[in-house]
């Protein structure tokens, strides 16, 4: 597919920005433009459209518009991971999971559901599955793992659960040869004993009724996903995890990311230079 070579103006720049942050959350300020820029000109190659004021219409006013709003956040997302992202911090929430078990405060039932938000394309979410298989013994514990993330791609991909050696930069060979299947020299399948401990959704942060849905979690990771929003829509998002949580249950934010001057609802209990917050 050929990109158009168009410029996008400052007025259209904004109307386009209101509306993916509307939906969203994510904000792009003015020295994003290029990338908002970058990332919708394959959109108006795809629908053969001349510039990006008839591609904000298309979005505003087509019978295709839901479509292609999908296809809007398939675009704009920023969807970078990999499997065991920040192993220093999977090591605590490896220990957080054994302490929940020990002093078993998830209740009299015995199951253990952890929420991987903003999952991208997977990697994230079959990290935790596989550390729990390496970690965690406990027989009578069943783990449910559910992913979620806005765009609808990424998610596809991660149902397919087929990866590169790239992705798996930082899986040992051993891993590789217990929970994947090789299928070419840079290519893996991940096993179904993995797969089937996981779920995958298409919600929102910013929707809390969709959340609600989703049941209480144990755990959550919210990794490298509230970076891209603005400070009231990560306030929102915030209260939206809070509510997605049982009361004691954990959230994991990514290493550069805290809740200072965004939420007060969580206590801090980070572990050295892991942010790790608790509701009370
Ligand atoms: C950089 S990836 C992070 C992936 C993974 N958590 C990690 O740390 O490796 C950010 C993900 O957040 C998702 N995202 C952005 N805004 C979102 C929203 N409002 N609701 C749900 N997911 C969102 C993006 O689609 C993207 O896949």
């Amino acid at each position: 597919m050929n990109c158009i070579n168009v410029n996008l103006s400052t007025k259209t720049f904004n109307k386009l920005k209101v509306l993916v942050y509307e939906i969203s959350g994510i904000y792009f300020s003015e020295q994003k433009k290029y990338l908002l820029e970058t990332r919708l000109s394959k959109r108006l190659s795809a629908l053969n459209l001349l510039n990006f004021e008839d591609y904000y219409n298309y979005l505003k006013y087509s019978s295709e518009k839901e479509l292609e709003i999908k296809e809007l956040l398939n675009s704009v997302t920023t969807n970078e991971t990999s499997f065991f992202r920040d192993m220093p911090q999977l090591k605590i929430f490896v220990d957080i999971l054994k302490q929940i078990i020990s002093t078993n405060s998830f209740g009299a039932y015995k199951k253990i559901r952890i929420w991987s938000a903003g999952c991208s394309t997977g990697e994230e979410l079959y990290t935790v599955a596989i550390l729990i298989k390496e970690n965690i013994f406990s027989s009578n514990i069943e783990f449910e793992i559910v992913g979620t993330d806005i765009s609808e791609k990424v998610l596809s991909s991660a149902k397919n659960g087929i990866y590169n050696g790239y992705a798996l930069r930082n899986a040992s060979e051993a891993v590789l040869r217990k929970y994947f299947n090789k299928i070419d020299d840079d290519t893996y399948s991940i096993k179904d004993e993995i797969k089937n401990i996981t779920v995958f959704r298409n919600i929102n942060l910013m929707d809390v009724k969709e959340i609600k849905l989703l049941n209480l979690f144990d755990v959550v990771l919210c990794r490298n996903v509230i970076i891209y929003f603005d400070a009231e829509s990560k306030k929102k998002a915030v209260v939206n995890i809070y509510t997605g949580l049982k009361t004691g249950g954990y959230l994991f934010l990514g290493h550069s990311e805290s809740l200072h001057s965004v939420s007060t609802l969580f206590k801090l209990v980070g572990i050295g230079k892991t942010p790790l917050y608790r509701k009370e």
